[in-house]
């Protein structure tokens, strides 16, 4: 049954595609919400899509988070016991075209907002890491303890670094941090209300599969079949949104309990389950029904060739675990798809 609690959670980046599906998620857990987003990378009528599913019309700031003083007002105005901060830039190739607009944005955001926590006394934080963190590692499956390789883009080492802020700081204050490094988010909610919305054209697979699926492109590119893998394309650990969005509510029950084993805890959110490209595209065809038309063209720089989380940590931890298959990550992906 739903833990119901009086705690008002901040999150980040609510109206965003991991962040909504998140806000459902706490909703229906019996928290209670307010988002904060400027809106960079997603669109206001999220908070009626959120209330169509849950009937709870989510409490919204517009704000900018790297404007401190802006920020601090969320929290002169709200009663905000934890924060899940999901607000960042996170468009990998852009991030190599602008460092310095992902360095500002993701870094000055969590340091205004590490400060405030610390100004307001607040207890708990959560914070979206990525798998990006390891790097080109060999490792696998890939656990917590594995070294970090070198970033391989703008983006991602701010999510190392990031990670580096909240190590260093919970060292030394009250705050309670979890930090979650995802994998590869996929789906939509099973609504269709809310999902992932194309930001200008697609790079990742999924989106990309689906958009040929649906005939917006004749043919899909596959980055490579070559490499060490069972049929030579990349192989990664694919993750139904609405697991993700469970992993936040499982990071927040823990610390709102007291079950923190320490100040900063960090774990991987995946399924454990490795899958090539290759494999996506004909799960696709036989769940859809449609032909993915594909090439095979030469590899895509700075691709890592396979990783898949161990997700034992997480599981055993926080007791929570990805539950949702690989047909429904399609099923949701494509109903919403149908309907943008
Ligand atoms: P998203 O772009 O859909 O959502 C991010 C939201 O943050 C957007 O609504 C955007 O408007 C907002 N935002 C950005 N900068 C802001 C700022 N300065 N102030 C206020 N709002 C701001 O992205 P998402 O896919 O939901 O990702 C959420 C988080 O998870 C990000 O931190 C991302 O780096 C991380 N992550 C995502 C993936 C993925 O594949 N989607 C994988 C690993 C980690
Ligand atoms: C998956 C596989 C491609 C498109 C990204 C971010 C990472 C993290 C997770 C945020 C790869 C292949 C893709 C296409 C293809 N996000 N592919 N044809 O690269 O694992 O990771 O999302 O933190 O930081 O980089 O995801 O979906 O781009 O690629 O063959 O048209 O699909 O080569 O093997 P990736 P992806």
């Amino acid at each position: 049954m739903s833990v119901v609690s009086p705690k008002l959670i901040l999150v980040t980046g609510g109206t965003g595609y991991i962040g909504s599906h998140t806000v459902v998620e706490l909703q229906q857990r019996g928290y209670k919400v307010l988002i904060a987003d400027n809106l960079s990378n997603s669109h206001i009528d999220v908070l009626e899509r959120i209330e169509k599913i849950t009937g709870i019309h989510p409490h919204f700031v517009k704000v900018d988070l790297t404007d401190k003083d802006a920020t601090r007002q969320l929290f002169t105005d709200y009663p905000v016991e934890a924060v899940i901060h999901f607000a960042a830039l996170k468009a990998v190739g852009e991030s190599v075209e602008k460092p310095l607009e992902y360095y500002r944005n993701n870094l000055d955001s969590l340091l205004n907002l590490l400060e405030l926590c610390r100004e307001y006394q607040i207890k708990n934080f959560v914070f979206s890491s990525s798998c990006s963190v390891y790097g080109n590692t060999s490792a696998l499956p890939i656990d917590e303890n594995t070294p970090l390789q070198e970033a391989q883009s703008p983006y991602a080492n701010t999510k190392k670094i990031g990670e580096d802020i909240l190590r260093d700081t919970a060292k030394v204050s009250n705050l309670n941090i979890t930090a979650l490094r995802y994998f590869n988010p996929v789906g939509a909610h099973s609504s269709a209300l809310i999902g992932e919305l194309p930001l200008g054209t697609p790079l990742n697979l999924f989106p990309v599969v689906m958009q040929t699926a649906a005939g917006k492109r004749d043919k899909m590119l596959v980055f490579g079949n070559d490499y060490d893998t069972p049929d030579g394309s990349c192989i990664r650990d694919y993750i139904h949104v609405m697991d993700v969005a469970a992993a936040h509510v499982a990071a927040i029950d823990r610390m709102t309990k007291g079950q923190q084993k320490s100040r900063y805890e960090l774990f991987n959110i995946g399924t454990g389950t490795g899958l090539s490209v290759l494999e996506i595209i004909h799960a696709f065809e036989r769940v859809t029904g449609e032909k993915v038309k594909h090439e095979i063209t030469g590899r895509r720089e700075g691709d890592v060739v396979k990783i898949y989380a161990d997700t034992s940590l997480a599981n055993r931890e926080l007791g929570w675990k990805a539950t949702r298959t690989l047909d429904d990550m399609i099923h949701s992906a494509w109903k919403w798809e149908q309907q943008l």
